[in-house]
């Protein structure tokens, strides 16, 4: 429940004294009421706070602590001793401020959070005494995190869900979600539960931040009916961070495209080690963006995958280009070797597609490239964090990328397109903002591929968990694939060395050799409650829509042909437990 402050100290009278006044011994000289009428916010009679101030039921203000006009205290909240909460701050629910500590404007608290005595926040990041513009930097602190004593939070950073900042910490970069940092400047230090356990002193994030009291007994087996739950080919898990993320934008009044877009776009560009990245509506205006920035229209043809989701042939289809199509290799990616024989004075790119999460042969297809003088827009659609080499995906060349519900990140709908091409990038983000280089100032003739500020708020939250999703899939890749190994018939899904796979699917391949067709598995599957898909059960030129369409040639691709009879995949997600793919790897061996 919410209170709002009704009446200035002086207009007060003892009467109005709260429940929770009483109950301490001090005496209450501001009046707090609900709608229903109930009072029990506790402000030492020491205390200010500035008529506008929003705080909740149950929420105690002790002595000499200031509360400035426009800030929001939820419910449940301690205030220490001189505490000073700055205008506009929000600050959730149950939270715990010790003394001495001055939260400034641009800082928001999640709820549950923590912060130690004497704590810093500071909110410039270059601020003198007088003359430069004072520039405000906003800190986030998440859900369940706790700040030590006299630690500094440097302003313009995250402190991700539940992580902890030890005692005297410098915190000059943002902290994961759980991750333990100490010192100054701050390090890693590990990971711990929320329930403050350390439960690694590993870099790399565990798959489970929960330490051993906090999981559900390992002993106790499996809950009753576990087994019959439905086990689905994707799960979206958002955390608190998201929410906390996205009520911010829903706070700040900005929801089309800002702060966030901008931060997205810095993150997604750091984490692929690619100079631009451009944040677009979708991966298919990703696709469509990348295509016109490279001038690509009628009369020129593309060279793509002919096993492939419909976006990639709609997207050249879209710019009017026509496309053509390469057979693809025993990894179900583009063969580099196919690709000669169709290339002529018309081709002027190639798009390989990142199937599956597997990096296409990116060496060998863009020597070709470099021969023909061909651009390359690789379709990374389904591959973030996916590397060649060693290097990522769409860290050079031009990448386009989905933010699609089922992706390995999500905000729902979005994407991206990564260049490492300034002028490419400056095509780019005029593109999807109607060509607009000042408002009303159109240079060129674009369109409307912005991503709202909701959706980047989103996006930022999962970028940040991309390392740990990427590590639990691979594991889970990875247990598949030894519980599968050995059956007649069944191809596994596996690429070269060199090429880092992002697995956002685990794609088998039933083939005639082994002793039950891919329907009747996938139907094993099903009555299992194991759901299984087959991406795609045609070359992605195969339907009537297509067949005459003057923009499509119908390469011969027998290779390809022969995959989309085969390829099924299973379940490969995060949220996958061991005893799930325990149980996938079970029906699969029954089945054969
Ligand atoms: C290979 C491929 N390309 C492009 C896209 C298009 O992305 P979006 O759905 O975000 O438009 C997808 C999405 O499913 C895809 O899998």
């Amino acid at each position: 429940m919410t209170w709002k402050l009704l009446a200035s100290p002086s207009q007060n009278s003892s009467a109005d004294a709260c429940d929770s006044c009483s109950i301490s011994g001090a005496t209450c000289i501001l009046r707090y009421v609900t709608a229903t009428g109930g009072t029990a916010l506790f402000v030492h009679p020491t205390a200010i706070v500035e008529s506008g101030v929003v705080a909740g039921n149950g929420t105690a203000i002790w002595h000499h602590s200031h509360v400035r006009n426009g800030a929001v205290v939820g419910s449940g909240c301690t205030l220490g001793k001189n505490v000073f909460v700055d205008e506009d701050v929000v600050i959730g629910e149950r939270v715990k401020i010790q003394n001495n500590v001055s939260v400034y404007r641009g800082v928001q608290l999640g709820d549950d959070v923590f912060i130690g005595p004497s704590a810093v926040f500071t909110n410039d990041l270059r601020p003198r005494a007088t003359g430069g513009a004072w520039r405000l930097g906003s800190t986030r602190v998440h859900r369940g995190a706790s700040v030590g004593a006299n630690a500094t939070i440097v302003c313009g950073i995250e402190i991700g869900e539940c992580a902890m900042v030890g005692a005297g910490a410098v915190v000059t970069t943002s902290v994961l979600p759980h991750q333990l940092v100490t010192g100054n400047p701050a390090r890693h230090h590990g990971w711990v539960c929320a329930c403050g356990e350390v439960v690694s002193r590993a870099e790399e994030a565990p798959a489970d931040p929960r330490c051993a009291s906090c999981r559900p007994d390992a002993d106790s087996g499996p809950e009753p009916g576990a087994h019959d739950q439905r086990i689905p080919m994707a799960k979206v898990v958002l955390g608190a961070d998201a929410e906390d993320a996205v009520l911010s934008v829903l706070r700040s009044g900005h929801l089309a495209s800002g702060a966030w877009v901008a931060e997205l776009e810095r993150s997604f560009a750091r984490a692929h080690e690619a100079a631009h990245a451009v944040a677009v509506s979708s991966g298919t205006a990703a696709l469509i963006a990348a295509l016109r920035a490279h001038r690509i229209g009628p009369g020129d043809e593309v060279i793509t995958a002919p096993l492939t989701f419909v976006a990639t042939l709609n997207s050249i289809i879209e710019v009017g280009a026509t496309a053509r199509f390469a057979d693809i290799t025993e990894d179900l990616t583009l063969d580099p070797a196919a690709l000669t024989a169709l290339i002529s004075a018309r081709t002027k790119a190639l798009m390989p597609v990142h199937l599956y999460g597997l990096p296409a042969a990116m060496r060998e297809i863009s020597d070709v490239a470099r021969q023909h003088g061909l651009v390359i827009i690789e379709d990374a659609a389904q591959a973030h964090g996916a590397r060649v080499a060693g290097e990522h995906v769409g860290s050079s060349g031009t990448a386009a990328f989905s933010l699609y519900a089922t992706k390995n990140i999500t905000c729902g709908e979005g994407g991206l397109v990564t260049t490492d091409d300034d002028e490419i990038a400056a095509r780019l983000r005029l593109l999807r903002n109607h060509g607009m280089r000042e408002r009303y100032d159109y240079s060129i003739p674009g369109s409307n591929y912005r991503l709202t500020d909701m959706q980047a708020a989103v996006a930022v939250t999962q970028l940040r968990k991309l390392p740990g999703i990427l590590a639990a899939r691979n594991r889970n890749a990875a247990l598949l694939s030894a519980g599968l190994a050995g059956l007649p018939g069944l191809v596994l899904p596996k690429g070269p060395a060199d090429r880092l796979h992002a697995w956002h699917q685990y794609t088998v391949q039933v083939t005639p050799d082994a002793p039950i067709d891919r329907a009747q598995l996938s139907k094993c599957l099903a009555a299992a409650s194991i759901d299984s898909t087959v991406y795609y059960p045609r070359l992605v030129h195969d339907y009537p829509c297509f067949h005459d369409h003057p923009q499509v040639v119908h390469d011969a691709t027998p290779r390809a042909l022969c995959a989309v009879r085969e390829v099924l995949s299973l379940p490969v997600h995060p949220a996958l437990t061991a005893d799930d793919i325990g149980r996938i790897v079970s029906c699969v061996r029954e089945a054969f």
